[in-house]
């Protein structure tokens, strides 16, 4: 791969001007002011060799997705981005690019459970195994870590119990033992987080939240600061293949240029959606890190700009009332995922979360998990007062 996919400098920038230009130079034959969908499998050489522009093949490398990585690896602080098919086809390729049989991996009693499965499930058949620990204390993480230990994985918040982890605490416990700290950034997205500058060695998302941001695309992004780790990556990606296609990295990019705006409405609105539920009689416990009866408030606000738009609660009446109240809710829509504009509800231990069953991740039956649109606040509390009933 050539330099132009390392990006060098951030020239000083703002997040709001980088996330807008960051990638999205002008088509160099039209002036197309977005960079056009590349919708395009192979590109003719000039002799044998002679490519024009670097491009050969698209799961090497595709205009549209170039201009995706390089604003990621712009709002990320980073000098090398990746955009996967999938979130999960992003971590899939940095554990198989990292990870040799005979390693271990410390992962967080609080994740997305499809991460939990492809640890438990999948890479564990290929001799990795895994040790959970609470990430938000560091001595857990380093009372789990063994001579075989290579990742330190993280969510933070986490999904769905909004655990907060320091990530400047854990990236100094990772480089005492000369080990790699992983961060899932997806719910904080990097306006209200930058892991790498904090310590991390690599962030990951599942760009199909708030980086697409509209519910219409399904992607991931690997974003690292060392160039040579970044181009290991890379390597692996092709190989792998798992790639974002055209539309999808467009799509994303697309996204990404309103992430500052949304992430203020989403994190105002779950705000005062918190507010509300802290007074309601049936509800019986808020899991949010804005709160500052929450564990993890004094790092959240320390690392965080803003608390985002996740919040999750668990309700009087056990899993049936739980379920009551998603059923019932009409503006939240029931589904899973998270991070578009529109808000929706779901039943973790019925949903998203339903893998981590009978594990140590497994959820609270009562639990409700909501992603707090960008939609009116007003109405918002209306539905949910009325879905609580
Ligand atoms: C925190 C987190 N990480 C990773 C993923 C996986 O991403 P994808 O669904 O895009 O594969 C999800 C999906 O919900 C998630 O919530």
């Amino acid at each position: 791969m050539s330099d132009r996919h390392t990006t060098e400098s951030h020239s000083g920038q703002s997040f709001e001007t980088l996330a807008i230009h960051s990638g999205n130079t002008a088509d160099p034959l039209t002036g197309a002011v977005v960079p056009p969908i590349y919708q395009v499998s192979t590109y003719k050489q000039d002799g044998v060799g002679g490519l024009r522009g670097g491009y050969e093949y698209s799961r090497s490398a595709n205009p549209t997705r170039t201009a995706l990585e390089e604003n990621l690896a712009a709002l990320e602080g980073g000098r090398r981005g990746l955009a996967f098919a999938s979130g999960l086809a992003a971590e899939d390729c940095l554990l198989r690019t990292l990870l040799t049989p005979g390693d271990h991996v410390v992962i967080p009693n609080d994740a997305y459970g499809g991460t939990f499965r492809l640890f438990a499930k999948v890479v564990s058949r290929w001799g990795i195994d895994f040790s959970v620990a609470d990430t938000s204390d560091p001595a857990s993480v380093r009372a789990a870590l063994t001579d075989r230990t290579k990742l330190i994985w993280v969510e933070t918040p986490s999904n769905p119990l909004l655990g907060i982890t320091d990530i400047a605490a854990l990236a100094a416990v990772a480089r005492t033992a000369g080990v790699r700290l992983v961060v899932d950034n997806t719910f904080a997205s990097p306006y209200l987080q930058q892991p790498l500058a904090l310590g991390a060695d690599i962030v990951v998302h599942s760009t199909t939240k708030y980086m697409g941001g509209h519910s219409d695309v399904v992607g991931g992004a690997l974003v690292v600061s060392d160039a040579e780790l970044g181009e290991e990556l890379a390597y692996h990606q092709n190989a792998m293949g798992a790639v974002a296609g055209p539309f999808d990295a467009w799509l994303v990019l697309r996204g990404i240029k309103t992430l500052a705006v949304r992430m203020d409405r989403h994190s105002e609105n779950a705000a005062r959606i918190v507010d509300m539920l802290s007074s309601h009689a049936r509800v019986t416990r808020i899991h949010y890190p804005g709160l500052p009866e929450h564990p993890g408030h004094e790092t959240a606000a320390k690392q965080m700009k803003a608390f985002g738009g996740m919040v999750s609660f668990q309700v009087a009446g056990g899993e049936e009332a739980a379920v009551a109240v998603c059923d019932r809710a009409k503006l939240f829509t029931l589904g899973e995922s998270l991070g578009g504009v529109e808000s929706l509800i779901e039943h973790p231990g019925r949903m998203t979360h339903a893998s981590v069953a009978g594990s140590a991740l497994e959820v609270p039956a009562d639990l409700i998990r909501l992603s707090v649109g960008i939609e009116s606040a007003d109405d918002l509390l209306a539905d949910l007062r009325q879905a609580l009933g």
